[in-house]
Formats: structure tokens, sequence, C-alpha cells
């Protein structure tokens, strides 16, 4: 039988739909009816296994898939950090220490002798063994906002992202515990055919990833600016300059950073750039 790379990834919930559109974006097709726990690649030797985001360490590290796309939280409350191969720059969120609004908070010695509500009990007892704080870890599964409101802890440590779940249980955000993001994990032991699959589908994702964090410039700029204009888009290697009909002008081709474009857009302006165009890139191989 051909070699088949299983992957497991969430079922529902915050990471779900794009970690099936990461792998759609990597060009595999995936068919699954709704509801199914398990599909096949059409056009990738690939299975993927739908679960719940908490389990998905236990399968990749026991080996029943292979590899797995998982919070980084899950991955460190479960002590299996070794298994992380790549950061997938999406589902970025933190976990956080969170107390009631009205509390005169400080610092961490607010929570000496206290409760704290979480489902992460080992990264919180790590972090308040570093801080030099003695409080008591109430662990609990889910619905951890409610505990400060009904009197079962002073605090509770648990994921942010927008802050509204926050916001809308009367708690403020007072420390950082770790910050967090989906993340690709891998067997142990995998066998050499599967690295293969491993390491192409890795490739893939890389590259849209790369994408994602680029866009496409194209620019027109009187000639007298373009080594200025160069000097600031650094593109792959250099940027490409054609000649426009209109005598003394150039059109500019070059790639971006996403987060460097809105710095240098008024500074490309002033140099004379005019119909400047910024496209996204689909797939990019540095
Ligand atoms: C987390 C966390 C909060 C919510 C915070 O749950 O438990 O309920 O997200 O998000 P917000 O800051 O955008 O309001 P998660 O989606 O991880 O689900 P789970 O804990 O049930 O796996
Ligand atoms: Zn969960």
């Amino acid at each position: 039988m051909d070699t088949k790379l299983r992957i497991a990834i969430q079922k529902s919930g915050r990471m779900a739909e794009k970690s099936l559109s990461l792998l759609k974006d990597c060009g595999i097709s995936i068919h699954s009816g709704p509801g199914a726990l398990k599909a096949s690649a059409t056009n990738f030797p690939l299975e993927v296994l739908f679960l719940r985001d908490d389990d998905i360490p236990k399968y990749v590290s026991g080996g029943v898939a292979d590899c797995g796309i998982a919070g980084l939280n899950v991955v460190a409350e479960q002590g299996d950090l070794d298994a992380v191969v790549d950061e997938l720059d999406f589902a970025k969120c933190r976990l956080a220490l969170a107390v009631k609004r009205e509390s005169d908070y400080e610092d961490t010695s607010f929570f000496e002798g206290k409760k704290i509500a979480t489902s992460y009990p080992n990264i919180l007892r790590n972090f308040l063994e570093t801080k030099g704080v003695e409080a008591s870890i109430e662990e609990i599964s889910g619905s951890v906002e409610i505990a400060p409101g009904i009197g079962l802890a002073a605090g509770i440590c648990d994921i942010v992202s927008t802050g509204s779940t926050l916001l809308q249980n009367g708690l403020k955000e007072v420390e950082t515990v770790m910050l967090s993001q989906a993340v690709l994990i891998q067997a142990p032991d995998l066998d050499g055919n599967k690295i293969i699959l491993l390491n192409r589908l890795r490739s893939r994702m890389k590259a849209v990833r790369t994408a994602a964090r680029n866009k496409y410039i194209l620019l027109n700029a009187p000639n007298s600016s373009i080594s200025k204009i160069c000097a600031l888009l650094p593109g792959m290697k250099s940027p490409t300059i054609l000649p426009l009909a209109e005598e003394g002008w150039s059109s500019l081709h070059s790639v971006v950073p996403e987060d460097m474009f809105w710095d240098i857009i008024d500074e490309l302006q002033a140099l004379g750039a005019q119909g400047i165009l910024v496209v996204p890139i689909e797939k990019m191989i540095v």
C-alpha cells in the first residue's frame, strides 16, 4: 500500500476553519462531508483526522496521527514542546491572567494565597513559580471566565484573543503568561517515507506563509527617483525596472513585507511614485 501521511486537525473551534484552508492553500483538496471525522485528500497522500483540539497532541505523540495542527498553549500544557516543528502564523492569542475589573491590581503578589481558575494548570504553576507566588490552582475545563463572578476564584488564567469574552464577564487582563498560535507538531519516530511527505507538506505550508507576509508592489516613477525608491524596497533580489513609453519614467516591480508597506507609502509618494498597486501573492518560494 502506498504511504499516506495522517494529519490531525481541530474539528470545530477557533483553529478549525483556518487549518482546513491552510491545507487548501497548499493545493490539497479534501472532500469531507459535514460531521465526518476522517477524510482523504484526492491529490496528495494525506488523510485528515478531525479531533478536539485538546486531544491532538496525544494522538500525535502516540503516533496515531503522524502530525497535527494544534495550539501552542495546548501543546505546552501537555509538556510536548519537543514535537513542535513549525509555527503556522494563525490563531494568534495569549494565555493571560485576568481579575475582576474593579480589583486593585498592582502585580502578581495580588494572587498570593488566592485561588486561580484555569484549564492550564501546568503552565500556570510554572508561571507562578517563576514569580515566587503561592496561589492555589482550581482546574476547570471550560467557561473559566465565570469563576471570579461566582466567587469560585480571585482570578483566571485563560486564552485571550480579541478580549471580548473577558469584557463580557467583567474581567480585566493583568498579566501575559504565554503567547500562542497554531503550530505544526510531528510524531516521534516517523519512517523515511512519511518524513518525505511531511517535508513536502511543510515546504508548501512555508510558501503559503511567506506569501501571506508579503505583497507584490508595482509603481511608476520618474527615473531620477528610481535609485532612492529601490533603496526603500528590498525585494527578493532587486526590483524589476521597465521603461515606460513616456520618456523619463519607469515602472518598478518588487516584493515588500506587508507590515512594511504602510511605513514606506508616504516616502514613495514623496519621491514621485504614481499608480501604486499592491497585490496579494498566492505562493512564494524563496
Ligand atoms: C478561548 C477562551 C475564551 C475565548 C477568548 O476559548 O477559553 O473563552 O477563547 O477569546 P476572545 O478573547 O476572542 O473572546 P477557545 O476558543 O480556545 O476554546 P476552548 O477553550 O473551548 O478550546
Ligand atoms: Zn479546547
